[in-house]
């Protein structure tokens, strides 16, 4: 397959007369895709019931009729004013109850079924109407996006009790599930359950989590309800944008809903906003060396294989604390590097920057006078190498490491130690394997099997589903579990017998404790670990002890296990013995290279800002390197 390149327009913001120049444009640079339509709703409906298509029409005309493809966005992230005159009760609230107010975007409740209709019935029109013109969907603009998928709203709250009958069926069993009597919290129905804010001190985690639990549910559902309306009307592939580190929803179910799964990929908003563990100092101009290839393979993993990049990072944008200028040749690292982990689509957010409004400091191809900004250059660099370079050849990678949703939210809802967070603990080990120049698929929380991975981790789950349990049982390769992995039930509370109760590996904790960072526990053999110990009872071989003594990295032939949360050289030299024993060969990557191998290359980026000499090249600051994959 050809990769493909884009970029995201709002023909809405400019004049008529200014569409076919620009139109001319993106195709000259070599562009095939153009999203629009995704905040336009006040020009699309000015009024209830009063459509304007007309002028999307003719903006759909000019794109096409530049050999454009269109991606289509419905526009539910942004309802009109209108609209909530419709429905004053449609406001998302936040944890000190306040309803978050209208004149930015996203303001809705996930839970409010009248604006989902509303919502999908402009998705089902505009289906309807362009259904046989345009080349994908997008469904809304990021869910999640400004903290929107937990609401503390009215309408929240009785949707949620509805939900909880559902899934327990009578208030009985979810007394017993959560462990009511302890505080004497039991319910006598389920009118009288509130939304766990506002509780006098912590609510019962039990409680918290069947919350988040209900969240993302109304995620999933608000998801299914545009798709089935563009559905209907078309047979377009479906996708969403999703976002950096927004984990609040199951983005696997939304992803089973859909053909395909994008992401926004923002490398330096984000390491200055929420990259755990990043270094700003070192990749200040640059992002994060891990957290976009994290999201890549999440997202690869969401869309079954197939993804893209809807909207990448083009200069400075104007949302995180500080907004410097991406280093020259970035904006062609991050696009070689999604493309290298099987992207098919990149997108350049946006073609020109809007000179008003929220985002007017945020950079686009052109300046808002029409002429070229510093990424125009890079974004017609790597259209130019597109066309002259090899296609990338996916493959399954040798390592696979499990992400889970409702690990985040329980680990949220109960961290025990400050910082314990699903997605860092990930994140960390993720690292640690990049770092030994190992490429990884990311796998959901129900995989089946693990067929051709010679190491998989499994990090930080609540519970072990029934076929990822079997996967492991079964699988030939090594299997990581741990730290924190499968001590709880699914509502949780602790198993009892006590766990871990891990497949072909005798360990049972008999305590956790967690400690601060200036308080890390050191390891025998160099290196600590951080924040978390599981104190273990075990029959399993003991590879790595604290200095005390404490069990630390356990092993029953190709069966490990983790008690703590190993900082950075720890992680690195456990996972390179254990890639060892796996059979995978490792590098020790300098600082800022980072690999992956594709079926065919080996790619090659530097995130430093100092050339690095890699395998007789030199590669400069933003070099990428396209090797053979070594045998
Ligand atoms: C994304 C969003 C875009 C734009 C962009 C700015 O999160 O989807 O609409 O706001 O950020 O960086």
């Amino acid at each position: 397959m050809k990769r493909t390149i884009g970029t995201c327009y709002y023909p809405e913001h400019w004049p008529e007369t200014q569409w076919p120049e620009d139109a001319r444009r993106m195709a000259d640079l070599g562009l095939t895709w153009v999203r629009i339509g995704e905040f336009a709703w006040s020009r699309l409906e000015p009024r209830p019931g009063d459509y304007d298509w007309c002028w999307l029409d003719r903006a759909i005309d000019v794109l096409t009729g530049a050999g454009l493809s269109v991606v289509l966005g419905t526009p539910s992230a942004t309802p009109p004013r209108w609209m909530l005159d419709r429905h004053p009760d449609m406001l998302a609230h936040d944890a000190e109850g306040r309803p978050r107010g209208f004149g930015s975007r996203r303001h809705y409740d996930f839970a409010h079924a009248g604006y989902r209709d509303d919502a999908a019935r402009m998705a089902g029109l505009m289906a309807e109407r362009y259904g046989d013109r345009v080349a994908a969907w997008q469904p809304d603009n990021e869910y999640g996006c400004h903290d929107t998928v937990v609401s503390y709203s009215p309408v929240a709250r009785e949707s949620f009790r509805v939900w909880l009958k559902d899934r327990y069926g009578d208030i009985a069993a979810l007394n017993t599930a959560w462990g009511n009597i302890f505080w004497s919290m039991d319910y006598d129905h389920f009118d009288q359950i509130d939304l766990p804010n506002l509780t006098v001190t912590e609510p019962n985690p039990s409680h918290a989590l069947a919350f988040r639990r209900f969240a993302s549910d109304m995620v999933v559902q608000w998801n299914a309800a545009q798709v089935a309306a563009i559905r209907a009307h078309s047979d377009a592939p479906i996708s969403h944008n999703y976002m950096g580190r927004v984990t609040e929803f199951d983005h696997y179910a939304t992803g089973r809903q859909m053909e395909i799964a994008a992401w926004d990929s923002y490398p330096m908003g984000f390491l200055l906003d929420r990259v755990p563990g990043g270094d700003q100092q070192a990749y200040l101009r640059q992002g994060d060396p891990d957290f976009q290839a994290f999201h890549h393979d999440l997202y690869r993993a969401c869309g079954r294989g197939r993804w893209w990049v809807m909207e990448q990072q083009p200069g400075p944008v104007n949302w995180a604390p500080w907004n410097p200028a991406p280093l020259p040749g970035m904006v062609r690292l991050w696009s070689w590097e999604a493309f290298a982990h099987g992207a098919e689509a990149v997108c350049w957010f946006r073609w020109r920057q809007f000179p008003q409004a929220q985002e007017q400091q945020h950079a686009g191809l052109l300046r808002p006078d029409s002429s070229e900004a510093p990424g125009f250059a890079e974004a017609a660099q790597v259209a130019a190498e597109l066309r002259d370079a090899p296609d990338v050849v996916p493959a399954q990678a040798p390592v696979a490491l499990v992400f889970d949703y409702a690990s985040q939210w329980a680990w949220e809802v109960q961290p025990q130690g400050q910082g314990f967070d699903h997605f860092a603990l990930c994140l960390d080990l993720y690292r640690a394997l990049r770092s030994l120049g190992l490429s990884v698929d990311i796998l959901p929380p129900d995989t089946a099997s693990l067929e051709g991975y010679a190491l998989t981790l499994v990090p930080g789950l609540l519970t072990l589903s029934a076929p990822l349990r079997k996967a492991i049982d079964t699988a030939e390769g090594i299997v990581l579990t741990g730290p924190r992995t499968d001590l709880k039930t699914s509502e949780l509370g602790f198993t009892t017998p006590m766990g871990p109760n891990l497949p072909g590996l005798d360990a049972t904790s008999v305590m956790e404790e967690t400690f601060p960072p200036e308080a890390p526990r050191g390891l025998e053999k160099g290196g600590g670990v951080d924040l978390w110990l599981e104190h273990l009872e075990t029959g399993a071989e003991v590879l790595e002890r604290t200095t005390e003594g404490s069990p630390v990295l356990l092993r029953s032939d190709r069966r490990y296990h983790l008690a703590g949360w190993p900082n950075r050289a720890a992680a690195k030299r456990i996972l390179r013995d254990i890639a060892d024993a796996a059979g995978l060969a490792t590098l020790d990557l300098p600082e800022g290279l980072r690999i992956r191998d594709t079926g065919t290359e080996r790619f090659v980026f530097n995130y430093a800002s100092r050339p690095i000499d890699f395998d007789c090249h030199t590669l400069e600051p933003a070099g990428v390197l396209r090797l053979s994959r070594p045998s």
